[in-house]
């Protein structure tokens, strides 16, 4: 099949937010105990209880923002149990995942630990849904303060003598279901109470960010922005949250009967990539009804859940939520990346779920073992669009359309970026069985030296494991042709291809 794209290389459109690379760590399954944290194992080298390996990998991907505790864990978790000596700290049960007991060694001194280790930001998702405000505001005292206060004298009693910095502050999460089963009306409320007891202390402006809708509940987002920008007395918009967050999962199947992460099905696979580009339409109608409120897109969309899910791998606790990850999971990724770049003007972060050994995470680890998994790869592909400046890409989309579930959807997705004199392309072949030919017109600027590279799978379900780590990874790719400003590119099926030049 030949397509053909063009972008025009000299004509920028808005930033690409680093932050739309940022993670999720929620205490669930073994993505806190033993993804990021071993306590102290004598047999995985750790500083502090943080794995080392693993975080090698994460600082590899220089990533923007680490959401913590949760998730669902986030609305039943009340930090103050997390913090002083840890044979002091009461155990609790997590009730929604796998009803374990949670000891609460990992908390809030080792969580800004490990954002230090990986040189991240932290992003605190605060309880609304069985915390109370007073105990909210007093976590972002504790955390933030600089004066003399109760709060601070904890924390140095704890051992940290100065505040951290914490820019990015949840308030509540999936308030609709897990976290408190509201409405959006009785929520939106109740954020713009708690928001307002979040304080920003000193030169540390926090950006609150409200709970916003499940996939397409469009009357969640409208309560909420209709709610958070409505303030009397002329105050400004987003006095009360500067983002409001989306939730989407892409699973094949039902939500009662998931696929399986390593089928090697043609029909799971369309479905999975038909159901990824459902990002595209969630992202626009949501956008339309911010717009409505908020017509300067002052507040981001926080797209701060996002990524596949799968059965969990057989023998596994099925409330721990680990699934393998292959080639289809990675360009879900790459093609649903593309969806949030090709969006900047509206999406300021998103948080893929989630980092280690939970859903579709970048690494698995097992003991002393840790792989990469092909959506690592896609991420540490794509890492220069950080901060970069978009550049809309013109492709004509009629003949590469394939279907799934009665509606059409198109195998080639592009994104492009600029920083400076500095060029990324990012390409995804999410065809099943074809190749495609891609003629693409770089106009605007002389372009230097091309370096290209491919991840792709010989079969649909290709992956790494612990005895084959490097099955997929990425490789050199040559199967292009510069002539003047077009190239000629041969994708091959199942392909995520970037260019730099
Ligand atoms: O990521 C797993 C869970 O999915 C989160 O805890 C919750 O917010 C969502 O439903």
């Amino acid at each position: 099949m030949k397509h053909t794209a063009i972008i025009n290389l000299d004509a920028p459109g808005p930033k690409i937010s680093k932050h739309i690379y940022g993670h999720f760590a929620e205490h669930l399954g073994r993505c806190i105990y033993d993804g990021f944290y071993v306590g102290d194992s004598d047999t995985i080298p750790h500083k502090k209880g943080l794995r080392l390996d693993v975080i090698e990998a994460f600082k590899n991907l220089n990533i923007p923002n680490l959401r913590w505790p949760g998730g669902c864990f986030a609305d039943e978790y009340h930090w103050k149990d997390g913090i002083g000596p840890k044979e002091q700290r009461p155990e609790m049960i997590n009730t929604h995942w796998g009803g374990v007991v949670e000891n609460n060694h990992f908390g809030t001194h080792e969580f800004m630990d490990l954002c230090e280790e990986l040189e991240t930001e932290p992003y605190i998702t605060g309880n609304l849904g069985s915390g109370s405000v007073h105990e909210m505001s007093q976590w972002v005292e504790y955390l933030t303060f600089d004066g003399k206060s109760p709060m601070t004298e904890l924390r140095q009693k704890n051992g940290r003598d100065k505040p951290w910095k914490v820019k990015y502050w949840g308030v509540g999460n999936e308030n609709w279901g897990c976290g408190g089963g509201m409405t959006g009306e009785f929520y939106a409320d109740q954020a713009r109470r708690y928001a307002t007891y979040c304080r920003s202390y000193g030169d540390n402006t926090l950006y609150k960010i409200a709970c916003g809708p499940n996939s397409d509940d469009y009357n969640w987002m409208e309560a909420v922005m209709k709610s958070m920008v409505y303030c009397p007395a002329g105050l400004p918009a987003d006095r009360f949250v500067r983002g409001v967050s989306l939730h989407y999962y892409t699973i094949a199947g039902t939500w009662e009967e998931k696929g399986k992460a390593l089928e090697d099905d043609r029909n799971k696979w369309l479905q999975i990539m038909k159901r990824s580009w459902f990002m595209e339409e969630l992202i626009t109608r949501h956008s339309a009804v911010m717009d409505r409120y908020d017509p300067e897109k002052k507040i981001g969309m926080i797209v701060d859940e996002w990524g596949t899910w799968h059965q969990v791998e057989e023998g596994t606790n099925p409330g721990f939520l680990y699934q393998q990850n292959s080639i289809r999971d990675a360009l879900s990724a790459s093609l649903q990346l593309d969806i949030f770049h090709n969006h900047a003007d509206r999406v300021y972060m998103a948080n893929l779920a989630q980092a280690v050994n939970v859903l579709q995470s970048p690494v698995l680890t097992e003991g002393d073992k840790m792989i990469l998994t092909p959506t690592y790869h896609v991420l540490e592909m794509n890492k220069e669009h950080m901060d970069a400046d978009s550049l809309p890409v013109f492709l004509d989309t009629a003949d590469h359309k394939s279907e799934s579930e009665g509606k059409e959807f198109s195998t080639l997705s592009m994104s492009a970026s600029r920083k400076g004199k500095s060029y990324l392309v990012s390409m995804t072949n999410l065809d099943p069985e074809k190749g495609k030919t891609v003629t693409l017109d770089l106009r605007g600027e002389k372009i230097g030296e091309i370096k290209a590279r491919i991840l792709s799978g010989q079969r649909l379900n290709s992956h790494n494991s612990f005895e084959s780590p490097e099955a997929v990874k990425p490789e050199d790719f040559r199967d292009f042709e510069l002539k003047g400003t077009t190239m000629e590119i041969n994708l091959p099926a199942r392909s995520f291809v970037t260019f730099s030049f």
